[in-house]
């Protein structure tokens, strides 16, 4: 196999990439978008919850009127409460003992595994979604961040802070050995925080603006008194914004291979997507890589049972009809040498981009991965990257069961929207090269489990 000659041209990059694989192409991935489509048609005629209750629906309007355990219920609802609490919990456990007993694999370990072609494009990718959309000496939230395994892209990326989260505290503790290690070439300071995600939890530990003295003009007792009930009421209605006002605000968040686990139900989905934008400046963006289900389901439908997969990832669903529901529609997905038959949920883009809308999240763009890889490999800085990150196998190609384990995985970029549709309140500084990172100690973890 030759090597690429600098001036890539696409079918040299096909070549190159693909080889001994059966290349999906352009018209290969327009035809089974075709296919899929009934599937999409099928979800576009599907309403919502949400979107029934609210008679008017206003993207940008919408109060969050989800479901929040956390806050106390009285009579039936407490009943309703304790059920969902401990559901929560029982889902919560199971994910993160899973995420706990996972070891830090060493380097020359990690090179041995029959899929380190597959993990080092998954890396590539989310390499291609951070440098297009961090900017500089920006502040990021790294949500359900685990084993900091997006270290080095943030130190690529000139960041000016990091806070990152997980359920899973032991992940966390391997991420900070990890910072710890690379303090000499990190520039940024980090938060890390062990909590669930998805729900309000994490609001109630994550770090505050710096106090701007004189932000807000007390009111005299003349003004209190002449304060009409009517006014009061919309003062309770604006406490959540209040307390959303005093939140760092960050300028972008990103959701690796995580979000799917929201999907449980309507109310983690929401709560995840309630936090994501609380913490977001307007223009910020949203970013992150998902399972594709309307490739899920394809693959659901052609197989003969309830399960389909390869020797490197299996999928399979408890019936095989299932029925596609929003939320909670389950499988257990096994990837070799990675996850080990883990109960996830199908994200619907739909379901996702209408939930999104009413946290003031508008959908930028999504990519399946083959789509995203054939795409971005035509350039020679992103063709170079894959080959620097030792994405091709001895044969300098990929294996046929990891190329298929790949397209079972989609991106997608969200944007905030400011109250008034247009604001953007990101600001980029000069970098400040001289900073010098502070080491961490497993004590420096904010838990809130
Ligand atoms: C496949 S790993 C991805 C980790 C990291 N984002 C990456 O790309 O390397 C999924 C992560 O989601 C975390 N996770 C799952 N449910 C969570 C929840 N409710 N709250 C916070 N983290 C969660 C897991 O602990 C795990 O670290």
């Amino acid at each position: 196999m030759s090597e690429p000659s600098d001036n890539n041209n696409e079918s040299n990059i096909n070549t190159i990439l693909f080889k001994n694989v059966e290349i999906p192409n352009l018209e290969q991935f327009k035809n089974l978008q075709q296919q899929q489509q009934p599937y999409q048609q099928q979800q576009k005629h599907y309403r919502p919850p949400y979107q029934q209750q609210h008679q008017k629906y206003n993207p940008y309007g919408n109060r969050d009127t989800s479901y929040n355990p956390y806050r106390k219920e009285e009579g039936r609802d407490s009943l309703r409460q304790q059920q969902q609490l401990h559901f929560i919990k029982k889902q919560n456990e199971l994910v993160s003992s899973h995420y706990d007993n996972k070891q830090n694999t060493p380097i020359h370990i990690r090179a041995q595994s029959k899929i380190i072609s597959l993990k080092n494009i998954n890396n590539w990718v989310k390499s291609m979604l951070i440098q297009e959309y961090t900017k500089p000496n920006t502040k990021v939230f790294d949500i359900c961040g685990g084993k900091l395994g997006d270290l080095q892209k943030w130190i690529k990326a000139q960041i000016k802070s990091l806070i990152v989260s997980d359920i899973s505290l032991e992940s966390l503790k391997h991420g900070l050995e990890r910072y710890n290690q690379n303090l000499n070439y990190i520039p940024f300071d980090m938060t890390m925080i062990a909590v669930d995600c998805f729900s309000s939890k994490l609001l109630d530990v994550f770090p505050k603006q710096p106090k701007k003295l004189g932000n807000k003009p007390k009111k005299t007792n003349q003004e209190d008194l002449s304060e009409s009930e009517e006014e009061e009421e919309e003062d309770d209605d604006d406490d959540d914004d209040d307390e959303n006002d005093e939140l760092l605000k960050v300028d972008l968040v990103s959701c690796q291979f995580a979000l799917h686990y929201s999907f449980r139900t309507e109310e983690s989905a929401r709560s995840l997507l309630k936090n994501v934008s609380s913490v977001l400046e307007d223009g910020g963006h949203f970013i992150g890589t998902i399972p594709n289900s309307c490739l899920i389901v394809k693959k659901l439908r052609e197989s003969k049972s309830n399960k389909f997969g390869n020797e490197v990832f299996k999928i399979e669903f408890k019936e095989k009809e299932p029925k596609f529901s929003a939320f909670g529609c389950a499988y257990n997905f096994f990837l070799e040498d990675a996850i080990d038959f883990l109960e996830e949920y199908l994200v619907h883009i739909d379901v996702l981009t209408e939930l999104a809308r009413d946290y003031r999240l508008e959908l930028v763009s999504h990519s399946n991965f083959h789509d995203l890889i054939y795409e971005k490999s035509k350039s020679k800085s992103s063709h170079d990257l894959l080959r620097k990150m030792n994405c091709f196998n001895s044969n300098n190609t990929i294996s046929q069961a990891e190329w298929e384990a790949l397209g079972i995985y989609k991106t997608f970029v969200f944007k905030k929207i400011g109250e008034n549709n247009n604001s953007n309140n990101i600001k980029v500084d000069q970098v400040n090269k001289d900073h010098k990172a502070k080491s961490l100690s497993n004590e420096d973890i904010i838990v809130n489990l």
